[in-house]
């Protein structure tokens, strides 16, 4: 692993991943952040973009364009590289073409001698993230996915929103496949401590009305302007910080299962503590029966969808 300066290493400077970085520097989340892309003009002008900010910045960061052999020294490895959707198409529609670029960039970062943590953003994200972790040979608490943390924040949003709440004050969580299948887990979700279906008991509609915005959120922007970023940006920022600030903190990313919530061997969306090894613990919330059978049918699916590609 690196030295003592934090470096990220981010792969891919599309949308996603050029807010991501403009994110991370306003943050003062790293020491170091090298841009890699296939792109190189594109990736040198964000750099230079980038480091003209630094005088407004509230830490020093390193920003420069690089190439895979500048993974060697980073603490974490995210990757924001591939195609995405256009209007119309599934998150899940995407997979034969993303596996097949992993491939590569995955060997690429572990032939530079990468020890670190990859977190993946692209999607479809939790079979990606296990594609990951089959081609790096990195143990599963080093490989961690995007999964639900932007969903469980439109979530969070919505409700907050609902209840005139600061979204920050709102425990809930969307679990499963990040993607049509996941899953509101309203028998937890919670604001300041009062459970939200003991408020909202009459308004079944609402509350359907609200999850079916997170789940198709991504499909709304996407018909307006054709990706988005700002949202999962911040989330991946979240995310690092989480790592590099050992901070311990409960975040639904895509984790890899053995056995918790009755599943294994599938990179999906659950709630876990995060630190600086990377995913500590995956947290088991008692489902209620209709939430296992919606989180068995999630898995399932991924499953389905990843067979032909690493059976
Ligand atoms: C999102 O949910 C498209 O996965 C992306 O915004």
């Amino acid at each position: 692993m690196a030295s003592n300066v934090n470096r990220v290493a981010l792969i891919g400077t599309g949308f996603v991943g050029s807010s991501y970085a403009f994110a991370l520097l306003n943050q003062g989340v790293t020491e170091e952040l090298v841009l890699i892309d296939l792109n190189k003009e594109k990736s040198e002008g964000d750099a230079m973009d980038l480091n003209h900010g630094l005088a407004f910045a509230p830490s020093p960061t390193k920003i420069w364009y690089g190439g895979y052999e500048d993974c060697n020294d980073a603490d974490i490895v995210v990757i924001c590289a591939g195609a995405n959707q256009k209007p119309g198409e599934t998150r899940l529609d995407l997979v034969a073409k993303n596996v097949k670029i992993f491939k590569t960039i995955v060997t690429d970062v572990m032939a530079s001698g990468f020890d670190g943590i990859f977190i993946v953003a692209t999607n479809p994200v939790d079979i990606l993230t296990y594609a990951v972790w089959k081609y790096s040979g990195l143990p599963q608490s080093r490989v961690i996915g995007s999964g639900t943390i932007l969903d469980t924040a439109r979530f969070r949003y919505l409700l907050g929103e609902h209840f005139k709440v600061d979204t920050r004050n709102v425990h809930a969580y969307i679990i499963g496949e990040h993607g049509d299948t996941e899953l509101p887990v309203w028998s937890h979700a919670d604001i300041g401590g009062v459970p939200i279906l003991e408020t909202m008991t009459d308004e079944q509609e609402k509350l359907e009305e609200i999850f079916v915005n997170v789940r198709d959120a991504a499909y709304h922007i996407i018909n307006r302007k054709g990706a988005t970023y700002y949202g999962i940006a911040m989330g991946l920022v979240r995310l690092t910080k989480a790592i590099l600030h050992n901070e311990h903190s409960i975040l639904t990313v895509s984790c890899h299962l053995a056995g918790e919530y009755g599943e294994d061997d599938v990179y999906i969306g659950v709630p876990a503590i995060v630190n600086r090894n990377g995913i500590q613990k995956v947290v088991e919330l008692r489902l209620n029966e209709h939430e296992k059978k919606q989180f068995a049918h999630s898995a399932n699916v991924l499953k389905e969808t990843m067979f032909p590609f690493f059976k």
